[in-house]
Order: C-alpha cells, then sequence, then structure tokens
C-alpha cells in the first residue's frame, strides 16, 4: 500500500513537472525582430546640369535624401577619388570613355560599417544608358551578400534602363528588389510631384 502511495506521488510529481514544462514551451515564441539598420548609398553629381543650369545639390542626392528622412535610414555617398568634371559636356565625354573601357574609377573612400546594414536603397543617375562606373567600382568593392538592394535612379528620359540587372550580375548573392526612376530636373524644379512619387513605391515596400 506504501509502495503504491508513493508510485503514486512520483507520478504526480513527474505530471506536475511536465504540466509546467508544456506551459512555459506555450508561451509565444520569441520574435527575432532584425536589429539591422537602413543605408541610404548613392551617387550624384553636381555642377552643369542640361536643362537646369548649375546645381549645388544633385538630383539624386535630393531623392536619397528624401527616401533617407522617410525610413530613418543613415546615408552614404559615393564620391570618386577624381570628381567628375563641372562642365555637362565633358563629364558626359569622360563617362562614355569609361563605360566603354569599363573603367573602375577609384573611390574617395569605402565605407566601413556596411555589416551593419541588411537593407541598402542604392540610388544612381543614369549614364549612356547604365549605371556610373564608380558605382560599379563600389559595388565590386563591397561584399553585399544576404542584404536587400533596392535601386532608385534619377535620369533624363531613359528610366532605369538596364541597371537592376547590373546591379544584379555584380552583387550575385543580394537580392535586388524592383526600383524606382525619377526624371532628374523634377527633382529641382517639381519636388512636390518626387516626393508624391517616392511616398508611393516606399508605402510599396512596406515603409
Ligand atoms: C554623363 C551623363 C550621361 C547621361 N546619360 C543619360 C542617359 O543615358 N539617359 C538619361 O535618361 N539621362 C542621362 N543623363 C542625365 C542624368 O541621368 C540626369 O540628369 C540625372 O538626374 C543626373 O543626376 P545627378 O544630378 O544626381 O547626377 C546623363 C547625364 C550625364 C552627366
Amino acid at each position: 500500500m506504501k509502495k503504491i502511495f508513493l508510485l503514486l506521488m512520483m507520478i504526480l510529481m513527474v505530471s506536475g513537472c511536465g504540466g509546467s514544462e508544456e506551459k512555459s514551451s506555450a508561451e509565444p515564441a520569441k520574435v527575432q525582430t532584425s536589429d539591422k539598420k537602413i543605408l541610404v548609398m548613392y551617387f550624384s553629381r553636381t555642377g552643369e546640369e542640361y536643362n537646369v543650369g548649375n546645381i549645388t545639390k544633385g538630383n539624386t542626392a535630393i531623392v536619397a535624401d528624401y527616401i533617407a528622412q522617410k525610413t530613418g535610414a543613415d546615408t552614404f555617398e559615393i564620391k570618386p577619388a577624381t570628381p567628375y568634371p563641372d562642365e555637362y559636356e565633358a563629364c558626359t565625354e569622360l563617362a562614355k570613355r569609361e563605360l566603354e573601357s569599363n573603367t573602375r574609377p577609384a573611390l574617395a573612400k569605402n565605407i566601413e560599417n556596411l555589416a551593419q546594414y541588411d537593407t541598402i536603397f542604392l540610388g544612381f543617375p543614369i549614364w549612356w544608358g547604365a549605371l556610373p562606373r564608380v558605382v560599379m567600382t563600389f559595388l565590386e568593392a563591397n561584399d553585399l551578400s544576404g542584404k536587400r538592394i533596392i535601386p532608385f535612379c534619377t535620369h533624363g528620359g531613359s528610366g532605369l534602363a538596364g541597371t537592376e540587372r547590373e546591379i544584379a550580375d555584380a552583387c550575385p548573392n543580394a537580392k535586388i528588389l524592383s526600383g524606382l526612376a525619377v526624371v532628374g530636373k523634377d527633382a529641382q524644379n517639381d519636388f512636390p510631384a518626387v516626393q508624391k512619387d517616392v511616398d508611393a513605391w516606399l508605402k510599396g515596400l512596406d515603409y
């Protein structure tokens, strides 16, 4: 009888422990929220601009700052070690030569803390239907594996052209999302229209 009583006690104790285990495992699993940040990385040129005159802040820079403000992102400006010419004609000629020879112009400086970002908005002007070569330098100088890259460009009529493909080829292990194309001169002359387009695009991306 005593043995049966002891056995019953043990069963009760064990089932009691099991019960509390079950309870703890039924608690909602902790959601692993990402502590990674967003980066807006861009290249943009100042100086003489076709159809606009002299600009002190580039078209892409204007859009980049707005995206950063809306998303709370950090920004990093891609700059060539040797600045592109201020004169529009001279710049287009140099850019054409760089594209034809597929040059990788040196960077003024590289980014140091890329690991803390998992989402990168990448902004650039369309140059001869392509990414400016200095942006290619940047993409190839950094490991963007596993990151979400969201392209945006400013342009004079080409739209994104083949730049999403160029980015995907340069960053084969990154996820490239659908990009936004903004008419460059609107950034200077019709900013409210640009804001509207950017807002709608960001909303579609859940920002
Ligand atoms: C070297 C160069 C090449 C360009 N090539 C193109 C082009 O192929 N297609 C296009 O739509 N716009 C072209 N543009 C216009 C720029 O994409 C447009 O003005 C852009 O908004 C400039 O941006 P930024 O001020 O940020 O540099 C070119 C401009 C430059 C300076």
